[in-house]
């Protein structure tokens, strides 16, 4: 895969923008762009390093993308996208720590309105952070930070879900994180 052929257009990935319909076209063509990005690397920093870097690049209005990987009973800084950010949350902190103990997509229309929303980024508005569940067990956390409030409706939720997914079935097993007892039963 070379730099001119994973090079993000815009035109491209949004004809009819990323609102309304348009973002399940949208989420349908970024999926099928990180299946080719991805290729057939397995390791799994590199690729989730690779898709922070693409969706920060092909989503408009974001401000922060990045993942947060479960150590024990907290999620640790992973690759990511944006303003350096806070490196530890407990399990049921945060807008992160309550997806990861809920195991369950937390969207956030308001961060202001989020009872111990974890500020990193104070220019984040809304937030969206999607679970990483492999065999029943969660591995970490995608969170998409916008400087927009309201920017994650249901459709950019499915989307990032199926994000989610192209991501964890580029893993072997072999190559997810080496969690041992760590992962967290959900
Ligand atoms: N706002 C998040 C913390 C992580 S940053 O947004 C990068 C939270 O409340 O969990």
């Amino acid at each position: 895969m070379t730099g001119e052929e994973i090079k993000v257009d815009r035109e491209r990935e949004s004809p009819q923008g990323q609102s309304g319909a348009g973002k399940y076209a949208l989420y349908q063509d970024v999926c099928e762009r990180l299946v080719a990005l991805l290729g057939d690397e397995t390791n799994f920093i590199a690729n989730a390093a690779n898709t922070a870097a693409f969706l920060f690049h092909s989503l408009e209005d974001v401000n922060w993308v990045g993942f947060y990987l479960v150590h024990g009973k907290e999620l640790v800084l992973g690759p990511f996208q944006g303003q350096p950010a806070c490196v530890r949350i407990p399990f049921g902190k945060g807008v992160c720590g309550a997806a990861a103990e809920s195991g369950s997509t937390v969207a956030v229309p308001d961060v202001d309105q989020f009872p111990g929303h974890i500020t990193c980024d104070p220019a984040s508005r809304s937030e969206i952070v999607v679970p990483l569940m492999t065999w029943g067990k969660l591995i970490g956390v995608l969170d998409i930070d916008s400087p927009t409030v309201n920017r994650f409706d249901e459709e950019d939720r499915d989307g990032l879900e199926s994000v989610v997914s192209v991501l964890l079935a580029s893993q072997s097993s072999s190559d997810l994180p080496d969690l041992g007892d760590e992962a967290a039963e959900c």
